[in-house]
Parts: structure tokens; sequence; C-alpha cells
């Protein structure tokens, strides 16, 4: 139980307080004592000084016991000390505040009067031998001139002051148990906030590793805890949507798998059964199931370049070339049967080489499959504009066609895996749906990007940004084929 956070908080805050309060305590306390007993001594001195000036007189003319008593007696009424005794100045008691006590005429042997009687004041705080309670002894010299004439011995109890002193400590010792509890459940409480959701989320993240995804976590304040339980609920959608996507992906790969397979199954059923001796039926036959075989070929290569960015496998073999030369062989090589099929593609590059950080093969692949692309969706006039151009740090591709073209919605998903927006179509051209994805991994492995713009019946523009190498950072200046 105590390996809990809540109670380590709650522990740690009590100890505190405690520790506060103690300190706190034995402080005021020592102060008050010190402050009493100086207020207790210095009141105490005040009369004895009064009752020796008074006395003075008194001992001078040597009067009787009675006057002192009286006198004696008085004053004793109004000070705040248990005993007042006069002595003589061979230590003799002349007069005691106690009227009932019959030490007249004993003689005190104690340090403070034999020290008065030399003629310096003296105190003391001891044990009152009779009450048992700590007193104040104060021993004043009664003098004339040179002369000590007598002593007046004042004893006081310091019990009301260690009374209060009591008091004081009790009324802490009180507070400090309330103060206590109010930190434990005050601790308890703040503790809960914070343990309260971190049990929630460990709840959560358990229920996810036993496969019940899509938990979300409600985010109650804007402190760490809401940054985790945020964090969680964006990990936890991620992860939902990665695992969607993978069902969905492994679906669409069964389907676009089953339709080739299907075909080459029923073909081959029918040769068996007889066609495959009619050879006009049999190469017919067979050069379906070429085609079909190819796809699926082409399929599957497509599926393992994908795997390989996915898991970031894929061995670059970037190296800094003009990128001029490679539109131009791409071109060329597209142009005889572009033209063969009543299209017209125009190439138009910048005075000055356009020099990038490349992979050779990687981009042909893109441009191959944009300028496809553009070829598989426009009619037989149809006109294709490739173009390279430089716009600030990046080397600008267009690949522009007159065709088909692109609603918003289709534009918004073109690059997602197996969409085609016709896919009966785009299945008859050869395609995978898988084009514009691969190409999509590419750029982006060069730190490039990749988007489209379009208008349904009139154009379709793609256009790729690829980030050009440059001497040193920042400066764009020609510096050749390295
Ligand atoms: N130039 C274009 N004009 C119109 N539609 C296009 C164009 N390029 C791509 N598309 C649409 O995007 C889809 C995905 O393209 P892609 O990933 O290359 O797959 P595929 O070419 O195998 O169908 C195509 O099926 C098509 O619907
Ligand atoms: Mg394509």
């Amino acid at each position: 139980m105590f390996k809990s956070i809540q109670w380590k908080i709650v522990l740690i805050y009590a100890l505190l307080i405690l520790l506060a309060m103690q300190f706190f305590a034995v402080f005021i306390t020592r102060a008050l004592e010190r402050y009493y007993l100086n207020t207790y001594a210095a009141s105490l001195e005040a009369q004895g000084l009064l009752l020796a000036t008074f006395l003075q007189r008194h001992l001078v003319a040597d009067e009787e016991g009675a006057t002192l008593d009286r006198l004696v007696g008085e004053f004793s009424r109004y000070a705040g000390t248990s005993e007042i005794l006069v002595l003589d100045a061979f230590g003799r008691v002349l007069s005691s505040s106690r009227p009932d006590s019959d030490v007249r005429g004993q003689r005190i042997i104690q340090e403070e009067i034999a020290r008065a009687l030399t003629g310096s004041r003296s105190e003391e705080i001891r044990l009152d031998p009779v009450t048992r309670e700590r007193a104040k002894y104060l021993a004043l010299p009664v003098r004339s001139g040179e002369k000590t004439l007598g002593v007046v011995y004042l004893a006081g109890s310091l019990e009301p002051i260690y009374r209060t002193l009591r008091e004081i400590q009790y009324i802490f010792l009180t507070g400090a148990l309330l103060v206590i509890c109010a930190t434990v459940l005050l601790g308890f409480v703040l503790a809960k906030t914070i343990t309260g959701p971190i049990k929630e989320i460990t709840g959560k993240a358990a229920r996810i590793a036993r496969g019940d995804f899509g938990q979300r976590l409600l985010v109650r304040s804007g402190d760490e805890i809401g940054h985790l339980s945020e964090m969680f609920n964006y990990l936890s959608a991620q992860l939902e949507a990665t695992l969607r996507k993978e069902r969905e992906f492994v679906g669409n790969v069964s389907h676009e798998l089953r339709t080739p397979l299907t075909t080459l199954k029923s073909y081959t059923e029918t040769l068996l059964a007889g066609a495959m001796h009619e050879p006009a039926v049999c190469r017919s036959f067979l050069t379906t199931m070429e085609r079909e075989t190819d796809r699926m070929v082409r399929l599957v290569k497509d599926l393992l370049a994908l795997t390989q960015h996915d898991y970031h496998q894929v061995r670059w073999q970037k190296r800094k070339q003009a990128l001029d030369g490679l539109l131009r062989e791409i071109v060329d090589e597209l142009e005889p049967s572009c033209r063969e099929n009543g299209r017209s593609i125009k190439l138009s590059l910048p005075a000055e080489p356009v020099q990038v950080v490349f992979d050779r093969d990687k981009i042909k692949q893109v441009l191959l499959n944009l300028l496809q692309n553009a070829f598989q969706f426009t009619a037989r006039d149809g006109q294709i504009d490739v173009s390279l151009a430089e716009n600030g740090e990046q080397a600008v591709i267009t690949v522009r066609d007159n065709g088909i073209g692109l609603q918003q919605e289709e534009i918004e998903r073109i690059f997602e895996r197996f969409y085609r927006v016709d896919k009966a179509r785009s299945r008859d051209q050869g395609g995978t749906g898988l084009g514009l994805s691969i190409a999509r991994e590419i750029v982006h492995g060069h730190g490039g990007s990749i988007y489209v713009d379009s208008e349904p019946t009139r154009f379709t523009m793609v256009t790729v940004m690829l980030p050009r190498a440059l001497c040193e950072k920042g400066a764009v200046a020609n510096c050749g084929n390295a």
C-alpha cells in the first residue's frame, strides 16, 4: 500500500508539516520563556529596589520590627511575590511577609543573601524546597553610603509563567494534530488527482494491450497529466488507424489477387476441358493468362516496394546530378508510343541544368508513373506537358495533361493505396492503384513533396518538388557536378 504515489505524497506532506510545526513551536516557546522570565526579573528587581529605598530610612533609624512588618506586609500585598524577607547586616531576619512564619531573628544561610551582605545584588532560580515549584530569588543590599545596612530578599514563584508556557505548548500540540489530520486528508485528495488519472491510463493501456482498441481518456486539465492524457488519446487513435489501415490493406491485397487468380483458374480449367486443342482459342487464353500473371507480378513488386518504405528498408542510391538529363531520357523513351496512340508530349527545360541529389532509378519510377497516368487518363488527341524549373531552393517538376481530370474529393484520395477513381479502367490499363502511393513515398524519401491540381474534364497537373543541391547551406551558387 505504501508503494503507491498517493501514500508517498501524503507521508511527505505530513512529515514536512510536522517538522515545520515542531520547529516553530520550539522557537516560539523558547522566545516566550525568555521574554516572560526577563519581564518577571525586571519587575522583581524594581520592587526590590523600591522596597530597599523605603527600608533604608527605617534601617538607619533602627526602628522596631512592627513598623517594618507593616511596611513589608503592605508591600507584599501588591507585589507578585510569594515571600519578602528583610534581614539586618548580619543576615538575621528582621521582618517577613508571611505573618505566620516565625523566622524572625533567625539567620538565613543562603548564597544570595551572603552575597548581598557583602554589598552586591544576587539572584537565582531554583526549586522551592517546600512547594517543589520553580522560583526566582533576589537579594538586594540596603545601603547607606559604603555601609550595608541589611538585605531585602524576595522570592517569587515562576509557576504561572511555566503554566502559561505549558498551555501554549498544548495549543501547539493540538494545533499540530489538527493540521496533520487536515494535511493527510488534503494530501490524499491532492494525490488522488494525480494517481487517479494515472490509474485510469494504466487501466486503458492494459485494455489496449488485451486487444480492446479505441480506448480514450477524458482530458480534464491542462497540466502534465492533461498532456499525458492527450498523448495517450493521440497514440490510441494512431494505433487504431494503423490497425484499420492494415486490415483494409490486407483486404485490398486479397481482393486484388483474387480477380486474376480466378481468371487464371477458370481459363486453365477451360483449356484443360478441351479448349487447348483449338490453337486460336488457346493462344488468346494464354495471352490473357500471361497478362494477368504480369499484373500479379507487378502488384507483388509494388507491395514489396511499399513494405520496404514502411519499414525504412529502402536502399537509396542518391547522387548529385542534373534532373534535366533524366527528364529528357524519359520523354524520349515514351514519345514514340505516345505519338502512336495519338498523344503529343512536350518537354520544357530551364536554360541552366538543375542539380539535385536523387536516386535515379526511383525518381525515374515516379516520373514514369506520372506520365503513364497522364497518358492513361487522356483521350486520343491528348496533350502532355512536362516541365522543369527551379524555385528558390526547390527543383519543380510538373506533369500536366488535358485529360479527364479529377474531382476535389478524388484529388484528396488518389495517394491512398489501391485508390482508383475507375477501378475497371485502371485495371484494364494494367494499373495496380499503388503507383501514386509509391511515388509519394519516394518523393518524401528525398525530402520533397508531391501534390495534385485538377479540374474535371479539363486538366490534371501533378507537381513534384525536390530540394536542390546547393554548395553551401543557403547559398544558391553554381556548383558543378562535383
Ligand atoms: N493524370 C490523371 N488524370 C486523371 N486521374 C488520374 C491521373 N493520375 C492518377 N489518376 C487517378 O488516380 C488513381 C491512382 O493512380 P495510381 O496510384 O497511379 O494508380 P493506377 O495508375 O494503377 O490506377 C488512378 O486510378 C486514377 O483514378
Ligand atoms: Mg499509375
